[in-house]
């Protein structure tokens, strides 16, 4: 039987730093507040002269330099962003064109927003099982900094920029185990960025991210929940075989809910929150690529991913790494 493994990660964040401290300065807010309800102390923000695309680039050029794995051995390209650098062409084949390589498909995953790595590396898994390809690039690469309206002070202190990328190869050994992707537009009003492309009565707040933020809360807890017990249900594993939960990084009391539901201590979670704050569709490539370049997370341990995000939408998966 063939499977999908994780052979390379790679990462990058801008080099600009905005602290809870500089946002005291922009709203009424303050950076115990923050700290206390999200765990978030700083976010990275992109320059002006970078984008999507340029930060993809970055963290795909490491991740396949860690697999050891020439561009034009990638079989397909696949990038998640709520952000991208145009409607169209793809930022996946924007990147495509920057690697100097032609003929595979790539595409954007727009839609699914903090769920989107997870969407896209199932994807990218059943091409690679099925025996389509045999490499593919996966990458979650995010601008929020341009999608957030900084006079909202309930969302502006949550959201960072930056990009996170895996490469993904055919192996006989396991790797991706299952992947279990959901959705409900029952939520569509919870979580949103409404600009539509320039349909009349278009107003500028629509050009901003909306939240509901307690709602999101409990649901965010009550779906993960579930979609953790699934996840180890298909597989007939018990939780305590979990070594790692690699997680989306929207708030860490929703982080830290999810560790005791797995009964895992939190210096068993990668965690980047407090550092980058919520960079959507990156979030999880850049936690797994830190805990795994810090040589925390170790060849054969079994990770649980798992995203949410706008629509609602949500997955997981689980690896063994
Ligand atoms: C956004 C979030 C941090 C807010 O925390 P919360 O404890 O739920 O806070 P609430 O939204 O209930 O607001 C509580 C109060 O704090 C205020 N507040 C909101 N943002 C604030 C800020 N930055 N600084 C100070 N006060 C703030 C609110 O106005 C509200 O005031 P009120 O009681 O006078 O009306 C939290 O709900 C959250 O993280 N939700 C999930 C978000 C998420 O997962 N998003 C991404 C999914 S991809």
């Amino acid at each position: 039987m063939a499977y999908t493994q994780i052979i390379g990660t790679g990462g990058y964040l801008p080099e600009k730093i905005l602290t809870n401290a500089d946002l005291e300065k922009m709203v009424d807010t303050t950076s115990e507040w923050i700290v206390e309800r999200t765990g978030i102390h700083r976010r990275h923000i992109a320059a002006e002269n970078e984008s999507a695309l340029t930060m993809a680039e970055r963290a795909a050029r490491e991740a396949m330099s860690d697999a050891g794995i020439a561009a034009k051995d990638i079989g397909m390209i696949i990038i998640a962003t709520t952000t991208p650098e145009k409607m169209f062409p793809s930022t996946a084949c924007l990147l495509q064109h920057r690697l100097g390589i032609a003929g595979c498909p790539a595409f954007d995953l727009n839609s699914t927003a903090c769920a989107g790595f997870v969407y896209a590396l199932s994807i990218a898994d059943q091409f690679i099982r099925h025996g389509s390809i045999k490499y593919a690039l996966v990458i979650g690469s995010e601008v929020m900094s341009r999608v957030v309206d900084w006079n909202d002070r309930a969302t502006c202190i949550l959201f960072g920029d930056g990009a996170g990328a895996v490469v993904l190869g055919a192996s006989k050994k396991p790797g991706i185990l299952s992947t279990h992707l959901h959705a409900d537009g029952t939520y569509k009003d919870v979580l949103s960025l409404p600009v539509s492309l320039g349909k009349p009565g278009d107003i500028e707040e629509d050009l901003y991210i909306k939240m509901t933020g307690n709602q999101l809360f409990k649901l965010a807890v009550n779906i993960l929940g579930n979609l953790f017990d699934e996840t180890l249900a298909a597989n007939s594993l018990t939780k305590a075989d979990i070594d790692w939960l690699v997680p989306h990084q929207a708030n860490i009391r929703i982080i830290q809910a999810m560790a005791k539901k797995l009964d895992l201590p939190l210096d068993r979670v990668a965690i980047t929150l407090q550092e980058q704050g919520n960079t959507s569709s990156a979030s999880i490539p850049l936690a797994l690529n830190k805990a795994v370049r810090d040589g925390k997370i170790k060849r054969g341990d079994m990770l649980l991913l798992e995203g949410f995000g706008g629509g609602l939408a949500w997955g997981s998966a689980l690896i063994q790494y």
